[in-house]
């Protein structure tokens, strides 16, 4: 193993996953191809548990299905103890601080997943946290979401390098994290949001200076026309127009979002193997009807499965545990 190839490997020990771009171009590809070789690994019945002996606090400040029983099922199969605390079981139910939070978990545990609201307040975590911290949600991020996103992509064969990705809906935190992960992959991403709900330009910015200082060729569109970001795309995502803590907002979204459902005529102006994907929970009849989401383009299913996967990458990299050879093999022969 060459010099390059053992730091790669181990890059991500004792780091934090708090948005996509914590990471370098390198470092995302290396999760997503770890996440590849674990997934053929455990089923090809080598179920080892290189993180026995340790535990991982899940804490959970939103409601969660797909997130906790990935996060969970996934650090228990790598020997860790999935230690969750969802609704009134955190220190944060009662209102104490972030600080003490950190300082206290740090003697406990060996990582913190956190869900919650605000991003300045997994920042805030981080800042207390003696161990890996890693974003399960936030306001402004999904990171995990999108890590397991890009795997059904490259299972049904389509390259994430120069891939034509199109998001319709509202510029929330899987806007922003398709911004993120599309810009250090390379891809052609395309947003479309009406007037009001697009995403921030700094963060525009901030994606296009990352594709540029990483080399990854990636270009970036926001627009709010969803049949010129749909366009020849190779994949078509939506999210739901009321994301968790939105909900008093409700009626006026869906008021402003009409005219950005992801129909089955929107559909046909993307490439004709396109594929359809949501991070899920869906609104049949809000941002996507069923015969899209429930039809022959839609992995919706393929997506939320590979959120074990994809987390199971990421805790065991952030805990220590070396990316196997031929995930770092990957990255370097792919950049
Ligand atoms: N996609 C996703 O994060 O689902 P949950 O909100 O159910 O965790
Ligand atoms: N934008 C959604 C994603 C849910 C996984 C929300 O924040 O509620």
């Amino acid at each position: 193993m060459t010099q390059e190839s053992s730091s790669l490997a181990t890059s991500l020990a004792g780091r934090d996953l708090l948005r996509l771009l914590d990471l370098s171009a390198d470092e995302m590809r290396l999760v997503i191809e770890t996440a590849v070789e674990q997934k053929a690994a455990w089923a090809a019945g080598n179920h080892e548990a290189p993180l026995a002996g340790t535990a991982v606090a899940i804490i959970l400040e939103k409601p969660s299905f797909r997130t906790r029983s990935s996060f969970e099922i996934g650090a228990a199969r790598l020997g860790a103890h999935p230690l969750v605390m969802a609704d009134d079981h955190s220190a944060f139910s009662r209102g104490e601080p972030v600080k003490d939070t950190g300082c206290i978990l740090n003697h406990f545990v060996d990582a913190i997943v956190l869900r919650t609201f605000a991003q300045a307040k997994i920042e805030e975590l981080a800042k207390w946290a003696d161990v890996p911290v890693i974003n399960a949600l936030t306001d402004a991020f999904h990171p995990c979401q999108i890590l397991a996103d890009f795997l059904p992509i490259q299972e049904h064969g389509k390259a994430l390098r120069g891939l034509r990705i199109a998001y319709v809906g509202d510029g929330n935190n899987m806007a922003n994290t398709y911004l993120e992960g599309g810009a250090l992959m390379g891809m052609d991403v395309r947003v479309a949001s009406p007037a009001g709900y697009q995403v921030a330009p700094e963060l525009v910015e901030e994606c296009r200076a990352a594709a540029l200082r990483e080399g990854t060729g990636a270009r970036i569109t926001v627009c709010d026309d969803p049949v010129a970001a749909v366009t020849d795309a190779d994949v078509v995502f939506t999210d739901t127009w009321t994301s968790m803590g939105d909900e008093a907002e409700h009626d006026a979204r869906v008021a402003a979002f009409q005219g950005f459902c992801v129909t089955p005529e929107l559909m046909a102006h993307a490439a004709p193997d396109a594929l359809f994907m949501h991070c899920l929970p869906a609104h049949r009849g809000e941002e996507v009807v069923p015969a899209v989401i429930d039809g022959p383009q839609s992995v919706i299913y393929d997506e939320a499965g590979n959120r074990l996967h994809a987390q199971k990458a990421v805790m065991s990299l952030l805990m220590g545990v070396p990316a196997p050879g031929a995930a770092v093999e990957r990255v370097l022969r792919g950049r």
